[in-house]
């Protein structure tokens, strides 16, 4: 299972700023995510919450039964040493999305200090984003394939 965390404002998307996040809701940013781990047979357990202590609590509560995250904290990106604590705790992988391009915006934009808790971040690919890690997550954590060796050839008699 991938749990799939929003932060503050993201239950506004679709009417909030459309030219910087676009048009696209959060139910629908959900519901394509779950689509997309549906094809790996992967369940996705969403939340989102304008209090941090709340993501973190939904965080701690889910960690045993998930394989993966996906977080896009919002503006507690680039403040909340709380989430990264929290991330670094549970040790899953988890993977930062933001619909914008956070390093082409303001300043202040710029530092996530969850990122080192984080195995990777995409940013400014609008919901894909998501999709993007979503893929990445089940791809890394399913059962390894087994790659078949070739047989041997045959000698061939001279
Ligand atoms: C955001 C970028 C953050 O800086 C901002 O505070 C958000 C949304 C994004 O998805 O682009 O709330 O995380």
């Amino acid at each position: 299972m991938i749990l799939l965390v929003n932060g503050p404002n993201l239950n506004l998307l679709g009417e909030r700023e459309p030219e910087v996040y676009g048009r696209t809701t959060l139910r629908e940013v959900e519901d394509m995510v779950r689509h997309a781990a549906a094809g790996w047979k992967v369940e996705v357990v969403a939340f989102q919450s304008n209090h941090e202590g709340e993501l973190l609590d939904f965080l701690q509560e889910n960690r045993r039964r998930a394989r993966g995250i996906i977080v896009n904290p919002g503006a507690l990106t680039h403040t909340s040493y709380a989430l990264y604590d929290c991330l670094k705790t549970i040790g899953l992988p988890a993977i930062e999305v933001h619909l914008s391009n956070v390093h082409a915006r303001e300043e202040f934009r710029r530092t996530s200090v969850i990122a080192p808790a984080c195995r990777g971040q995409i940013s400014g690919l609008g919901p894909r984003g998501y999709l993007l890690a979503a893929e990445w997550l089940c791809a890394e954590t399913a059962t390894p394939l087994r790659v078949a060796r070739p047989k041997r050839a045959a000698r061939v008699a001279r």
